[in-house]
């Protein structure tokens, strides 16, 4: 049986060393198959890049495969909450990732993507056979990341949990939630790429809590 969504959010964190074992074509199609319904969904255009360790070379080492963050300029948010739709995949396929933006040379990755003039390529979802499995990190207290005024309902904290195990630029966790009768908003600070990891953040709240924001 494979993990839950709620079971791979603990199991993922970021493995920035992979073995040279290529994946096998049934977990290639799997996650062919989630991009695709990701595209159609949102309306994004992410894609997938197999067997290219010219994209990693010097930054993330072994890496080989990735998927590649391509969407309409400006919908950072929507390609963040979207990305975390893409790693937990990819960890229920029994695969590792790390999100990057840096750690990659973006004109390679750019040559064997196809780049709409309104799209832009924000980062991408490097993944394959990790040599570990990442170790869990730090999180900022649940106090310093959401503003309450009543006692937290359970499905509140369950939803924050989530969320500090989101991964976000730097580990900075620039995000607030918020709770206001029964709607759940969330904001992000000012700083780089804090509305990408906004999208994660809000991904992982809904997949903890069993509840939308707004
Ligand atoms: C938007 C974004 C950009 C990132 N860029 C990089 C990067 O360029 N290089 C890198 O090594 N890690 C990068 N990371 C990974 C973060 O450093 C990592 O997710 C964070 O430290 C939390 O650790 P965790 O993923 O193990 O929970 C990025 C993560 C996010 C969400």
């Amino acid at each position: 049986m494979g993990m839950t969504l709620q079971e791979a959010m603990a199991a993922r964190h970021s493995v920035r060393s992979y073995e040279s074992k290529a994946v096998p074509e049934d977990l290639r199609a799997q996650l062919q198959q989630e991009v695709e319904r990701i595209n159609r969904e949102a309306g994004l255009d992410f894609q997938l890049i197999w067997d290219e360790p010219s994209v990693f070379a010097g930054k993330v080492a072994g890496a080989q495969n990735c998927v590649a963050l391509v969407g309409p300029k400006g919908a950072d948010e929507k390609v963040g909450y979207y990305s975390a739709q893409v790693l937990l995949k990819i960890q229920q396929l029994g695969l590792n990732s790390v999100w990057v933006a840096m750690s990659f040379n973006k004109k390679e990755a750019a040559k064997r993507c196809k780049l709409g003039s309104d799209e832009s390529m924000l980062g991408a979802v490097a993944f394959g056979y990790g040599t570990t499995q990442g170790k869990p990190r730090k999180s900022k207290p649940m106090e310093a990341l959401c503003k309450v005024d009543c006692p937290m309902p359970e499905w509140f904290r369950a939803g924050m949990e989530a969320a500090m195990l989101a991964p976000t630029a730097m580990n900075q966790q620039r995000f607030v939630f918020a709770l206001e009768g029964d709607e759940v908003t969330a904001k992000a600070k000012l700083g780089p790429l804090t509305k990408v990891d906004l999208g994660i953040a809000k991904c992982f709240f809904e997949l903890g809590s069993g509840h939308k924001v707004a």
